[in-house]
């Protein structure tokens, strides 16, 4: 099943939570900095020894002082006008997080809007990509949550459901 909540991702008691990270892992602003603080400072030094994420790619730590179990880490890409690969390495951060949950074990799972923050993707075109990929997923987990940070996201996301 698929949800749309507006919600502060770190607050959810889920499997795991996706953190929208960039690829040195050593945590930043947005959803990261919230993460981060939520979990304390033992999530970074999980981090540290990953040596960094490629975008496009996740990597999974525990939860920490978060009510879930783990924080699966990717990176999307930064927007750069739509020429240079975005919406399929957009896609493969979904589909790796998804596919690094399913190694271990995680059947309920949030997501935030990945690269649609800092990193500049179109909302509307990033949401159509995040939940493509999660109906592709959707029959493999018991939940799968879009936590959205604003009303105007939650129902972005909400029109296409
Ligand atoms: N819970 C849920 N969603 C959140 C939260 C939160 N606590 N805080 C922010 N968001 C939303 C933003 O409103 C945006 O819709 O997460 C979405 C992703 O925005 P960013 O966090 O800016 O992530 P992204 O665009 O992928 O940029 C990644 O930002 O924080 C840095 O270290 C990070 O360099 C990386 C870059």
């Amino acid at each position: 099943m698929i949800k749309i909540l507006q919600t502060d991702i770190t607050t959810l008691d889920v499997d795991a939570i996706v953190n929208a990270a960039n690829s040195s892992l050593l945590g930043g602003g947005g959803v990261d900095g919230a993460i981060h603080r939520a979990a304390g400072p033992a999530l970074l030094d999980a981090c540290r020894p990953l040596g960094g994420c490629r975008t496009g790619d996740a990597k999974i730590t525990p939860g920490f002082n978060l009510p879930a179990n783990y924080v699966i880490h990717t990176v999307g890409p930064v927007w750069h006008g739509g020429e240079q690969g975005e919406a399929a390495l957009l896609e493969s951060a979904y589909r790796r997080s998804f596919e690094v949950a399913l190694e271990n074990n995680v059947s309920s799972i949030a997501f935030p809007a990945i690269s649609a923050g800092v990193y500049g993707y179109p909302k509307q075109l990033a949401a159509e990509i995040a939940l493509r990929v999660m109906r592709q997923y959707e029959s493999q987990f018991r939940e799968i949550i879009v936590a959205c940070f604003s009303a105007a996201d939650a129902q972005i996301y909400a029109s296409m459901l």
